[in-house]
């Protein structure tokens, strides 16, 4: 995959990523310098519990692409919109502006490999996976706990990430009920408490 064109959504000079403590690079946990990521700004993003999904569509030449993704969020039931964002260094994020829908995918527990796979540097992350399409040819991935088809409606430029806001046209349930989590860097399983 080729790297991203720039453009003014996603400029070429994103932060520089300075795996240090907020301590090296500032005083308390003030990030005064606009330019610099300490790590303990993003370890205290990864305190916040979220899904995983994979964000999956074709790109123009019809080849199928899907990148792992935990910034998915609901924005609004009527309209029903919901968010993602896809870092500006993404060799995929021309194809995903491009694209005319997109499907999110919602992975379930025991589907922690898949989201290792469309996290990796492997460009064949579709191979063993059994799917079929949907909206505009966006594969849907089997076994999920849900499926968002959405139409690409609008993009905003977040610093180093653009957020794609998607209209969803279609969605359904799978049978799997437990989600897969992503916490402090992990993933983790919900723990049923009993009633
Ligand atoms: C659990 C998890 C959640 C992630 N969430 C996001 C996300 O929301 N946005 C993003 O740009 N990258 C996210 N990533 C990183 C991408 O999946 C990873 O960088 C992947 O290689 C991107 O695909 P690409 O090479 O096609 O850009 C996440 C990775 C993991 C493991």
């Amino acid at each position: 995959m080729d790297r991203p064109i720039n453009s003014p959504e996603c400029p070429a000079s994103s932060a520089a990523l300075a795996d240090l403590p907020c301590e090296s690079c500032d005083t308390g946990r003030v990030l005064a310098a606009r330019d610099v990521v300490c790590r303990d700004f993003r370890d205290a993003l990864g305190s916040f519990a979220t899904g995983v999904t994979v964000v999956t569509a074709l790109t123009p030449d019809g080849q199928a692409i899907g990148v792992t993704v935990s910034s998915f969020n609901a924005v609004s039931l009527q309209p029903p919109l919901i968010l993602w964002s896809l870092s500006c260094n993404s060799p995929r994020l021309a194809a995903f502006r491009a694209a005319s829908h997109y499907a999110v995918n919602v992975l379930a527990a025991e589907q922690q490999w898949i989201s290792d796979c469309f996290a990796s540097r492997d460009d064949d992350r579709f191979g063993p996976l059994e799917t079929s399409q949907g909206l505009a040819g966006a594969p849907l991935i089997k076994g999920c706990s849900a499926w968002f088809e959405c139409a690409n409606e609008v993009q905003h430029p977040g610093g180093d990430h653009l957020v794609f806001i998607g209209r969803v046209e279609r969605f359904a349930r799978g049978d799997a009920r437990e989600p897969l989590i992503f916490h402090g860097g992990d993933y983790r399983q919900l723990q049923t408490t009993a009633k």
